[in-house]
């Protein structure tokens, strides 16, 4: 029985013990912690997985953070919300033994907002981020440094929600903090395609499996 830490979630322990990271999967408006867990298994088929379910509710349907419109988000609710979600990833890294483990957030529509707003308020607790549909979270004075992040952005080019604008100008907020970003565009608008998965999966061996060291291997006993 997982010990309550402060949210309603899944985690799926990884295949290997080997295996470097652990997806934070985040889902959309009105989801829940079951949503992604199919997406984080073909992302990644042996990353242990955690996946809490969002604690705001709007008409019934979970989110991450509160918002005043589409759109237009409840900032102070937004930091609120990460700082707390950042609590939650650490404690869980305990709990399961995960804390030399990179974690990489896999976040959709909503979900993608608050791992942004992770990145920027928390920039050492992820090694990097898979944005479906992200929007720019808010806007920072002074940027952390995300030199270590890797994030890619998926983003639709006919996307009503998350603009093709929001996308070029949260890319360009995280390449100034230093972080390696990629954008791929998907031709359709805010649902997922399968893609998004395609180039998703890609992307993370590319960008953040094959860059890893390789694990180490325990010698054989009597050697
Ligand atoms: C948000 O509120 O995070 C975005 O508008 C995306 C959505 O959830 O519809």
């Amino acid at each position: 029985m997982p010990r309550d830490l402060g949210f309603i979630y899944e985690f799926v322990p990884a295949g290997t013990p080997d295996t470097p990271v652990t997806l934070l999967l985040l889902h959309g408006t009105g989801g829940n912690e079951q949503d992604l867990l199919p997406i984080g298994k073909e992302l990644c088929p042996d990353a242990a997985l955690l996946s809490p379910r969002g604690k705001v509710l709007e008409n019934g349907m979970p989110r991450f953070f509160r918002r005043v419109a589409e759109g237009v988000f409840d900032e102070e609710d937004l930091k609120f919300r990460a700082h707390e979600l950042a609590e939650f990833v650490r404690s869980a890294a305990q709990q399961y033994g995960l804390q030399d483990k990179k974690f990489i957030a896999v976040g959709y529509s909503n979900g993608a907002n608050i791992a942004s707003g992770l990145l920027l308020l928390h920039p050492h607790l992820l090694s990097g981020a898979i944005l479906f549909r992200p929007m720019v979270p808010f806007t920072m004075s002074f940027l952390p440094d995300l030199k270590q992040a890797h994030v890619l952005l998926a983003s639709g080019k006919g996307d009503p929600i998350a603009s093709p604008e929001q996308n070029q100008k949260l890319a360009a907020m995280l390449s100034m903090a230093g972080a390696d970003v990629s954008v791929y565009w998907h031709d359709g608008g805010h649902e997922l395609g399968r893609d998004d998965l395609q180039a998703a999966r890609s992307w993370l061996s590319q960008n953040v499996l094959n860059a890893l060291p390789p694990p180490r291997t325990t010698p054989p006993s009597g050697q």
